[in-house]
This record gives structure tokens, C-alpha cells and sequence, in this order.
């Protein structure tokens, strides 16, 4: 094999890599060195702003295959008959810390997937969680200021966390799962993934119908205990990714069943709660779940930096056959996500190979802009409409409209019948054995007693009473009891 020569960016063979040159032997260093000039240059510009929200992370290519007929649901290619594969891309993550951040922490964990589909990528960027802490995306920033480390301290305070949650009576829901038992997965395989979101899907015939997503995992679920996961996020702060990277590498490949629940679109005005709140769950009874098909994971990326960095999920990523609903969290993303891409990574972004499509190809006049690899043929026109061939519209909505009414300006999320902030966080106290309420309120109080103000221990001690009697009544006690102890 011939031997490889080191060469400069500009493809000139290298010297010297071990010695810079200098002004005689002893003497200060020569600004002609353009090898070491141009490798410090290059290093000192490595870093990229890291994601504001969901630092850090690990992600896996895969498959999903389509194992039951959904094509009365909606017209989505990528779903039209059993059997069907995509190819795909997912990205798990933590939420509140930086990217150096453990991973065996209580947070929420990202579950984002790129289909690569023949009618372009379709991104479901969902959580570990079916629910989420707030409803409006007015109050996201304030919330993630909360819960990532304070400006003053450097560090994430107990005092932040709870005094937003104090003001959020509408988090209980999702704070009483995430101090539950799945509040701190064993690791990325053994957690499902949720939409959270409801989302529109649209069949041929124009029906539309929104659906909740669940990846249930075939792995089981396995979560840590409190102190399980102080131990080892302290004996290995990447345990979630030797874990995925290990297991794909032996050739273990992970795998999650993919169902929805369904609701003709019809019913989404009566429904009990409102279908479109972030904070609610759809209870199974009401729509069960139907499935769809298996996501695989399979294939170990080959650079970090190259396809997890730079992965860009967007909610606003659909394809033909689905759509969003007019969740207002939803809505916000919608905005949220691309935007942050065109500052983290830039405007071209699209046509980095982890991001671009791989069934089909992105043909439209969009142009230019900082790094454009993808240049257009000679004699392309770069306007639309044109006399030249060029790609024109369909006149085909992705999916179907919905009909709207009132006022516009700053509103409330319409409550349905069974709407308040309370009453589901109940429900899932109350479906849990007497061991998993005992856990559940011992987390709660490990982090509530640490709070320094009586004030903002009492507002979310209220929030625990009113989700349940006997909830509330335990969480006080034992918070009362670390507070005199
Ligand atoms: C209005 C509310 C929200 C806003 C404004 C928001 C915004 C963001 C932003 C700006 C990022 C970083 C994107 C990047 O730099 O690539 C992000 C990442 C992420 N968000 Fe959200 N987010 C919101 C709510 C949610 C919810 C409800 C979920 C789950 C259901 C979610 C799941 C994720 C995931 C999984 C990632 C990481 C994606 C990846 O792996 O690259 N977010 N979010």
C-alpha cells in the first residue's frame, strides 16, 4: 500500500508535523509556517454553538418498516403498504445540561427521528414523556432558563427549578411523571419515545384524523433509581452512549414498535380534554392504540461531530399525508427549530448528508448563502414561475385544512369538560403501586426541601394536594420531615 502523504487544507504535502519552523534554531517562530498558522487557526474553530436545549445527545441510522395497513389514516408514502422500508436517522438526548453534561441524570430524554422518505425527510422530534411541562411556547425560554444553570451560580439551582414550577400549576402532570419511576431511563434503549404532540394525518380522500405517536421499546423498560443514577452518571458520565454505541456494535440492534392513537378530527371539539393540550394524555380507553411498524436501530455514525452535531430535526419537517395540529406548543416549534439551525449551523444546512434527503432530492431556488456546496447546473434559472422546466408547485395541500373562528389575540387554551391542571397528574399517582408512590414521593422531597423559600415550597406542596389528597398530604410530610432532619 502506498504510503499516505500529510498534506495542508489546500493539499500540499507536509513537512514537518513535530517541529514548527523558527529564526534560527533557538529563535521565535516564522509567520511563513503556514502548516502551523493554518492548524491552529483550524482548531481554535472546532466548536459550534452546542443546542440551547438538548446538548447533549447520541445518535444511531436505522429503519422502519411498516407492519399494518394505515393507508385509511393518511397518504404518506413512507406508510402506504406493509412491508414498506425508510431508511432513517435518530437522535437521543437529555435536556437541561450542557453538552459535557451526564447522562444518567432525572430529565426528560429527547427521542428525535429524520425519516428519509421518497416524498422528502419527515422529522417527529418527540420525548421519552407523552406530556411536556407547559402548554403555550410563550413560556419555553423562561422555563429552560429555570431548569439550566443559573447566570450567577454556574450551576442548576433547586430554587430556580421549583419557583418556575410554583408559577406552572399546568407542569404537575409531567413533574409527577419525571420524578416517577421513569424519571431517569437506564438508558436509550430502554425508554419509549412520544410524540407528545397530536398531529394531523390526512388519508387520500381528504379525511383528516389527529394522531398521538408511541414507540414502545423492545428492549423493556428499565429506569434507574435516584441513587443508581447519582452512582454511575459519577462512575461514567456517557453511560447512555457506550450503551448505544456498544450494543449496535455487537450487532444488537435496537428496535421499538411504532403505534397511534387516533381521533377523527370531528370529535376533537367534544372530547372531554382538550386534544391539543401538551400537559394531557388521550387515556387508551378512549383511543386505543394501533400499530404501525418497527423502527431498527443499526448502523453506528462514523463521525460525531459530522452526523450528531449537526443534526437538524424540525417539527416543521412533514411530508404529504401529515401535518400539525393547532397545539400552540406545536405551533411554536414549528418556528423554533430551523431557526436555531440557521444560526448553529447555518443557512445551508439542508445539504449536509445527515440532513439532506436520501429518497429523493430538495430541487427548488433557494440559493447561495454562506457554504453553498450544492451548485446548480449551467443555465438553471433561479426564479419561479419559469419558461425553462423548472420545478413547480403541486397545488396539493400536505394535509388537510381546518377550520378556525374568533378573535385573534393573546387567549387562554380552550378548556374542554375535564380540563384542569390537576386532575391527570392524580390519575397516574393513583395507578401506581404503594412502592412506586413511596419513590415517587421521596424524589419529589429531595428536591423540594432543598428549596430555600417557604413560599415556593408551599405553591408546589398546593399543586401536589390538588392532584391528590393523600399525594399532596405525603409530599408535605416528607419534605417536612428532610427539612427537620
Ligand atoms: C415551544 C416549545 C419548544 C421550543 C421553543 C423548543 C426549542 C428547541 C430548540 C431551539 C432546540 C435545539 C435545536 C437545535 O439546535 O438543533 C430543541 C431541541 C429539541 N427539542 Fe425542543 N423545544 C420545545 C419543546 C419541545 C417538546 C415539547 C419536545 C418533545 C415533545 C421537544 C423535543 C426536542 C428534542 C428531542 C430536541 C433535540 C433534537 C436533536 O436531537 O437534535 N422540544 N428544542
Amino acid at each position: 500500500m502506498s504510503k499516505r502523504v500529510l498534506t495542508t487544507e489546500s493539499g500540499a504535502p507536509v513537512a514537518d508535523n513535530q517541529n514548527s519552523a523558527s529564526a534560527g534554531v533557538g529563535g521565535p517562530l516564522l509567520l511563513q509556517d503556514q502548516h502551523l498558522l493554518e492548524k491552529l487557526a483550524r482548531f481554535n474553530r472546532e466548536r459550534i454553538p452546542e443546542r440551547v436545549v438538548h446538548a447533549r445527545g447520541s445518535g444511531a441510522y436505522g429503519h422502519f418498516t411498516v407492519t399494518d395497513d394505515v393507508s385509511d389514516l393518511t397518504s404518506a408514502a413512507f406508510l402506504n403498504t406493509v412491508g414498506k422500508r425508510t431508511e432513517l436517522f435518530t437522535r437521543f438526548s437529555t435536556v437541561a445540561d450542557n453538552l459535557g453534561g451526564a447522562d444518567a441524570v432525572r430529565d426528560p430524554r429527547g427521542f428525535a427521528v429524520k425519516f428519509y422518505t421518497e416524498e422528502g425527510n419527515y422529522d417527529l422530534v418527540g420525548n421519552n414523556t407523552p406530556v411536556f411541562f407547559i402548554k403555550d411556547p410563550l413560556k419555553f425560554p423562561d422555563f429552560i432558563h429555570s431548569q439550566k444553570r443559573d447566570p450567577f451560580t454556574g450551576k442548576q439551582e433547586p430554587d430556580n427549578v421549583w419557583d418556575f414550577w410554583a408559577h406552572a400549576p399546568e407542569a404537575t402532570h409531567q413533574v409527577t411523571w419525571l420524578m416517577g419511576d421513569r424519571g431517569i431511563p437506564a438508558s436509550y434503549r430502554h425508554m419509549n419515545g412520544y410524540g407528545s404532540h397530536t398531529y394531523q394525518w390526512t388519508n387520500a380522500a381528504g379525511d383528516a384524523f389527529f394522531v398521538k405517536y408511541h414507540f414502545k421499546t423492545n428492549q423493556g423498560i428499565r429506569s434507574l433509581s435516584a441513587e443508581q443514577g447519582q452512582e454511575l452518571a459519577g462512575k461514567d458520565a456517557n453511560s447512555h452512549q457506550t450503551d448505544l454505541l456498544q450494543a449496535i456494535e455487537r450487532g444488537v440492534h435496537p428496535s421499538w414498535t411504532l403505534y397511534v392513537q387516533v381521533m377523527p378530527a370531528a370529535e376533537a371539539d367534544g372530547y372531554r380534554f382538550n386534544p391539543f393540550d401538551l400537559t394531557k394524555v388521550w387515556p387508551h380507553a378512549d383511543y386505543p392504540l394501533r400499530r404501525v411498524g418497527r423502527l431498527v436501530l443499526d448502523r453506528n455514525p462514523d463521525n460525531v461531530f459530522a452526523e450528531v452535531e449537526q443534526a437538524a430535526f424540525s417539527p416543521n419537517n412533514f411530508v404529504p399525508g401529515i401535518g400539525p395540529s393547532p397545539d400552540k406548543m406545536l405551533q411554536g416549534r414549528l418556528f423554533a427549530y430551523a431557526d436555531a439551525h440557521r444560526y448553529r449551523l447555518g443557512v445551508n444546512h439542508t445539504q449536509l448528508a445527515v440532513n439532506a434527503p436520501r429518497a429523493t432530492t430538495a430541487d427548488n431556488y433557494g440559493r447561495d448563502g454562506l457554504m453553498a456546496a450544492n451548485a446548480q447546473p449551467r443555465g438553471e434559472k433561479n426564479y419561479e414561475p419559469n419558461s425553462y422546466g423548472g420545478p413547480a408547485e403541486t397545488g396539493t395541500p400536505l394535509s388537510a385544512p381546518l377550520a378556525v373562528h374568533g378573535h385573534t389575540g393573546t387567549h387562554e387554551a380552550p378548556a374542554h369538560s375535564k380540563d384542569d391542571h390537576f386532575f391527570q397528574a392524580g390519575e397516574l399517582y393513583r395507578l401506581m403501586s404503594e412502592e412506586e408512590r413511596a419513590r415517587l414521593v421521596a424524589n419529589i422531597a429531595g428536591g423540594l426541601s432543598q428549596v430555600s423559600r417557604e413560599d415556593v415550597i408551599e405553591k408546589n406542596l398546593a399543586h401536589f394536594h390538588a392532584a391528590d389528597p393523600e399525594y399532596g398530604k405525603r409530599v408535605e410530610a416528607a419534605v417536612q420531615a428532610l427539612r427537620e432532619g
